[in-house]
């Protein structure tokens, strides 16, 4: 007999990479979540076109079509409501959500930012790190607070940063960790693997599971 499948609604600004790799996930039968709705702030977002192809309701949510933020929110839970949503998952939202959103899913929202936080939050972090020098960076995905990026961390992937990486390079190659680690901490968090404790977490993963702490091969010195 199958447990019903955590009901996940999926935020997004752009390309969708991340809610692909959520979406392939979920085809997995042993996957314990269903993307059951994907909302985009973006009319024109590829990422409504990956939701579509995988037969999932897709819907627009323009912020620029709403008096305030207070009127976006509220339509963007509508949504999500509508569509029976349980976890959030921000995957390239490029909105900051209000506390009185976050309050409504609380403990349930997490978000994938392309860097080794709190190192490099906010909008490119790539190029941060680079401008930056550092040797190692990364991504991590961490429940949602009402910062930008400040949120307990469930886990992160470190990838090398080599001497000739440009901020596309640089990007591709934490992108592949991203489509590798949100799955894996979406599966963690939403089977009651992952506990709060202060601004910290505890992670109960079974071995299978146990690399929410990546180091690269082939890192630099
Ligand atoms: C990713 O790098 C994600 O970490 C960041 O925005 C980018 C979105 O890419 N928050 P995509 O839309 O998932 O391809």
């Amino acid at each position: 007999m199958s447990t019903a499948r955590v009901r996940l609604g999926v935020l997004v600004s752009g390309g969708g990479s991340n809610l692909q790799a959520l979406l392939d996930a979920c085809t997995r039968e042993d996957f314990p979540a269903e993307v059951a709705c994907v909302v985009s702030n973006v009319p024109t977002a590829h990422a409504l076109e990956r939701a579509r192809a995988a037969g999932v309701p897709a819907v627009v949510v323009d912020h620029k079509a709403h008096a305030s933020k207070a009127a976006f929110e509220a339509a963007i839970l509508e949504a999500l409501g509508a569509a029976g949503v349980q976890w959030v998952c921000l995957a390239g939202f490029m909105r900051l959500l209000s506390a009185d959103f976050l309050g409504r899913f609380a403990g349930r929202v997490l978000n994938i930012h392309p860097s080794l936080l709190p190192s490099f939050p906010g909008l490119h972090a790539q190029r941060q790190a680079l401008e930056r020098g550092v040797k190692v960076a990364g991504c991590t995905v961490h429940f949602v607070d009402a910062g930008t990026d400040t949120g307990p961390i469930i886990g992160q992937a470190a990838v090398p940063v080599l001497p000739e990486d440009d901020e596309k390079s640089l990007s591709a190659r934490i992108l592949v960790e991203e489509h590798r680690l949100y799955p894996l901490a979406v599966r963690l968090a939403v089977t009651g693997q992952v506990t709060l404790d202060g601004v910290r977490t505890r992670v109960a993963a079974p071995p299978s599971t146990g690399e929410l702490a990546l180091r690269s091969p082939g890192a630099t010195t």
